[in-house]
C-alpha cells in the first residue's frame, strides 16, 4: 500500500496545514481544521485516465437508464420510508440516538434479504460477532419458521481497510456497516468519529459500494442535540438519510427520511420495540385514540406522519410555579413552537398562564414536527388551565360508552387566526373512522372561536357537545 499521509485543512477557508491547530493560522476560524488524507494513488490515476481531455456530452433523453429492481427489505415501513426498497449501490444513513433499536431494524432487514436470497453482509464495529448473535436469536423467525438472521455472515472489525478488503472480496447485495463513527481508517491520525475519520470511513464505502453496485445501510450515530454526529458533508454524501427516533423508554418509534435522492422525504413508518424486535405498527391510530384519557387537558391531533394520517394524544399540566421563571417543559413538540402558542393564547385567546408551570407532552413517545400541532396545543394547555375535559359529541353505541375525544388540527397565526393546513380532508378522515365525531378545524377561523366550545361548556352543563366549526 502506497505511504499516505495527511493535511489538517480549514472547512471555512481551505487553508492546508500539516498539524492541527485550535485556530486557523489562514482565516482565524476556531474549531474549523480537519484531518483529510492526501495523495491517494488510487484517485490520481483515476483523474489521469481522464486525461483531461473533452468529453462529448450526451442528451438525457439518450441517457441509457436501466430499470433496476428495487430491493424489499420485508420491513414494509421501512420500504415505504426509502420510496419502495433499497436502491441496488445506494448509500442510506441510518441515524438515532443510542439503543434506539437501529442495529435491530437494519439485522431485521438483512435477515429478510437473507431469506429472499440476496447476498448480505453485518460489518460490526461496535458489538462482536457473539453479541449480534445474541440480539439475531431474539429476533422472531420468518413466518416459515427460518432464522434467517442467524444466516447473515457477520465481521466485527474496526478497521477500514479490512472492511473495504472483504467488501470487494465478498461483493454482497446488500452490506449494513455499524456504525460510521466507529470504523477507522489508518490513513488519518484522528480518533474514530472524529470529523476527519467519519468523512473519510464514509466516502472509501461509498467509492467501494458504488463501484460493486453494493447497497450499504450506514449506522450512525446521533448528538445529544439530535443531529448526526459527524459533519454534514456526510449527510450531503450518502443518497438518503433515515432518522430513527422516539424515546428509549418508551416502546413507540418513528423512522422517517429527512433526504432521499430516490422518494419522498415525507413518509415516515412506525415501530413498536418488542422483545422479539420491532414490529410494524399499521394501526397507529386506533391504538392512541383507544389509549386517549378524554381528562382535562387531553385533546387528540388529527397529525400527518409523511403522507399518511396518524391521531396522536397531545396532554397538556398547567401547575402553579414556585419558580421565578415558570418551567416550560415538552415532549414530541418543539419548545419554541410551545412559547408561540402560549403567546397567542394569552393575547387571543384569554388563557393566560404565564406564571404557571406548563407541561406539554405528545403521547407514546411520537414527534409530531408539523404546524398543524398549534391548534391541538393550544387546546390542550386551554383545557388543562381551565380543568374541563375536552370531548366531542358522544360516541355512537356500539362505539362504547361515554363521549369521544375531541379531535383538532390548525396553525395557529400570530394574529390568534387558524390557518389551514396540508390534507385536511385526509385528516377529517381518519378522525371520522376512528370514532371522533367533532374535529375542531381551520375552519373555525380564530382561536377565540375553537375555545368556544371551551367556554361554551363552562357555563353550560357538563357534557355539552363543542360546537364549534367542525368539518
Ligand atoms: N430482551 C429484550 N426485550 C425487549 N427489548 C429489548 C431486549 N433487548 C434489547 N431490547 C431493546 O433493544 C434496544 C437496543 O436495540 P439496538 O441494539 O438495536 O439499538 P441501537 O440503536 O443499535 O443501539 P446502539 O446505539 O447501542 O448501537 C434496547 O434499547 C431495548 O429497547
Ligand atoms: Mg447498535
Amino acid at each position: 500500500m502506497a505511504r499516505v499521509s495527511s493535511v489538517h485543512v480549514c472547512s471555512d477557508c481551505g487553508h492546508e496545514t500539516p498539524r492541527w491547530h485550535g485556530q486557523c493560522p489562514g482565516c482565524g476560524a476556531w474549531n474549523t481544521l480537519v484531518e483529510e488524507a492526501v495523495a491517494r494513488p488510487a484517485a490520481k490515476a483515476s483523474r489521469g485516465a481522464a486525461g483531461g481531455g473533452a468529453i462529448a456530452p450526451v442528451a438525457l433523453g439518450e441517457v441509457r437508464a436501466e430499470a433496476v429492481a428495487r430491493l424489499s427489505t420485508g420491513i414494509g415501513e421501512l420500504d415505504r420510508v426509502l420510496g419502495g426498497g433499497v436502491v441496488p449501490g445506494s448509500l442510506v444513513l441510518i441515524g438515532g440516538s443510542p439503543g434506539i433499536g437501529k442495529s435491530t431494524l437494519t439485522t431485521m432487514a438483512l435477515a429478510n434479504l437473507a431469506a429472499s436470497g440476496r447476498r448480505t453482509l453485518y460489518v460490526s464495529a461496535e458489538e462482536s460477532a457473539a453479541q449480534i448473535k445474541l440480539r439475531a436469536e431474539r429476533l422472531a423467525p420468518a413466518p416459515g419458521g427460518r432464522r434467517a438472521a442467524l444466516e447473515i455472515p457477520v465481521i466485527a472489525e474496526t478497521d477500514l481497510g479490512a472492511v473495504l478488503a472483504t467488501l470487494e472480496r465478498e461483493r454482497p447485495d446488500v452490506c449494513v456497516v455499524d456504525s460510521v463513527q466507529t470504523l477507522h481508517s489508518g490513513a488519518l491520525s484522528g480518533a474514530p468519529g472524529s470529523v476527519g475519520q467519519v468523512r473519510e470511513v464514509a466516502g472509501e464505502i461509498m467509492r467501494v459500494a458504488k463501484t460493486h453496485g453494493i447497497a450499504v445501510l450506514l449506522v450512525g450515530h446521533v448528538t445529544k442535540e439530535g443531529a448526526l454526529a459527524g459533519p454534514r458533508v456526510l449527510e450531503h454524501l450518502v443518497d438518503c438519510v433515515l432518522q430513527f427516533e422516539g424515546e428509549r423508554e418508551r416502546t413507540y418509534r418513528t423512522l422517517r427520511a429527512l433526504k432521499n435522492r430516490f422518494g419522498s422525504t415525507s413518509e415516515a413508518g412506525v415501530f413498536e420495540m418488542r422483545q422479539d424486535g420491532l414490529v410494524e405498527v399499521l394501526d397507529a391510530s386506533a391504538r392512541f385514540v383507544g389509549e386517549a384519557t378524554r381528562a382535562p387537558g387531553s385533546v387528540v391531533l388529527a397529525a400527518m406522519e409523511g403522507s399518511r394520517p396518524l391521531l396522536v394524544e397531545v396532554q397538556a399540566l398547567v401547575s402553579e410555579s414556585d419558580l421565578e421563571i415558570p418551567r416550560r417543559v415538552v415532549s414530541g413538540i418543539d419548545r419554541n413552537r410551545l412559547a408561540l402558542v402560549l403567546a397567542v393564547l394569552a393575547r387571543h385567546g384569554g388563557v393566560g398562564v404565564g406564571a404557571s408551570d406548563v407541561f406539554v407532552n405528545v403521547v407514546g413517545g411520537v414527534r409530531v414536527d408539523e404546524p398543524g400541532a398549534d391548534l391541538a396545543v393550544a387546546l390542550a394547555v386551554a383545557s388543562a388551565a381551565r380543568g374541563i375535559a375536552l370531548t366531542g359529541a358522544p360516541a355512537a353505541p356500539e362505539e362504547g360508552p361515554g363521549p369521544s375525544p375531541l379531535a383538532c388540527f390548525g396553525e395557529l397565526g400570530l394574529t390568534g387566526e387558524l390557518r389551514t393546513v396540508a390534507h385536511a380532508e385526509r385528516r377529517v378522515a381518519e378522525a371520522r373512522k376512528f370514532g371522533l365525531r367533532t374535529v375542531v378545524t381551520p375552519e373555525a377561523g380564530t382561536l377565540r372561536a375553537a375555545l368556544r366550545a371551551l367556554r361554551g361548556r363552562e357555563r353550560s352543563r357538563p357534557g355539552a357537545d363543542a360546537q364549534v366549526a367542525t368539518a
